[in-house]
């Protein structure tokens, strides 16, 4: 074989095994450049310069929840105006907190009579604590026993390391120095187990609960001047604790970002409530054994997490 045909051969040889890749190539032009518009991308079809119209008024994505819509709305009318209540506006110009602290017996500082003003001059915001009509007392929804196992598996996930697997606020978090939560409990045992009026060392001055509020109370409601049990708030405004979060507690928005989902944890805190305080002679013999063993009580899964 001569150089020339040896190259011509090599030549028809390449054009051979590269024409499917110079097919692709060319195919893969085409397609990228069709005479197509991106969206938003300048353009003369419509009159305001854009390829892709304006949304029109109150158009939604497909699955978004509207603001009115009661799975978000955990709070009533008056929870989103809120005004000033009595106890409150008594608790400000009364100059002082309404006790000394239970655990060092000091006395809570007054209130100056320009931070009473200022106070005053506030106007509490939307979801304020300052009147459980605020709240809704209904879950959205009705709720089952799948549901509330959800909210069990997710509470142990998301809230137990600092309220503790039965909410008396002793989670490992605050064990190792956090800020203590309230006790979820005001039953006499609930109270007795309460964490967040307990000091570290007994010779220790310092009081863990920093606003002196009775136990197993809401710190949120205790601020407007009202002592309400955690057992007795209604159940929105546990759903906002747990959206928005309070005082030293984050939200758990993003941990929970299923509304239905952080419904069924404040569903799951109420049952914890009733747990400790249910009065166990009530039982009948079948619920004691079924309690006593778990395995056989119930065949109710936790939902999936769809
Ligand atoms: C990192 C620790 C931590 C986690 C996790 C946590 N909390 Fe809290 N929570 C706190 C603390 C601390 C407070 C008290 C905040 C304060 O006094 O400023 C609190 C307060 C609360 C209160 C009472 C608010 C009031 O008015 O007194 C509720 C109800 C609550 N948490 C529910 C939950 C639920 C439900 C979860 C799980 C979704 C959760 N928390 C997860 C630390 C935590």
């Amino acid at each position: 074989m001569n150089d020339e045909r040896r190259l011509s051969k090599l030549a028809s040889f390449f054009a051979f095994c590269l024409f499917p890749f110079a097919l692709a190539t060319g195919c893969q032009q085409k397609m990228a450049d069709q005479p197509a518009h991106r969206p938003y991308e300048q353009s003369k079809m419509f009159a305001h310069g854009q390829s892709a119209r304006p949304l029109a008024n109150g158009v939604i994505h497909r699955g978004q929840l509207l603001s009115d819509d009661p799975m978000l709305t955990w709070l009533t009318p008056k929870g989103k105006a809120p005004e000033h209540n009595e106890a409150y506006k008594f608790w400000v110009q009364s100059k002082t907190k309404p006790t000394t602290d239970p655990v060092t017996n000091q006395p809570i500082p007054p209130i100056s009579a320009s931070e009473a003003e200022g106070m005053l001059a506030q106007k509490p915001q939307a979801g304020s604590p300052n009147d459980i009509a605020n709240f809704v007392d209904t879950v959205p929804f009705e709720m089952n026993e799948a549901h509330l196992k959800r909210g069990q598996l997710l509470y142990n996930a998301a809230c137990a390391e600092c309220h503790g697997a039965a909410g008396h606020g002793n989670g490992k978090i605050p064990e190792r120095g956090f800020l203590r939560p309230p006790s979820y409990h005001v039953d006499p045992d609930g109270l007795k187990k309460d964490w967040s009026k307990m000091i570290v060392q007994p010779t220790s001055t310092v009081a863990y609960d920093f606003t002196g509020n009775p136990q197993g109370t809401s710190r949120g409601f205790y601020k407007y001047g009202l002592t309400v049990p955690l057992k007795e708030v209604p159940i929105g405004y546990i759903y906002q604790v747990i959206t928005w979060g309070y005082g030293g507690m984050a939200s758990h928005e993003t941990q929970i970002p299923k509304a239905e989902d952080r419904w069924k944890v404040a569903s799951y805190v109420r049952t914890l409530q009733l747990s400790q305080a249910f009065d166990a002679t009530k039982l009948t013999a079948a619920q004691r054994e079924a309690l006593d063993h778990p395995g056989k009580k119930s065949d109710a899964k936790p939902e999936e997490h769809k």
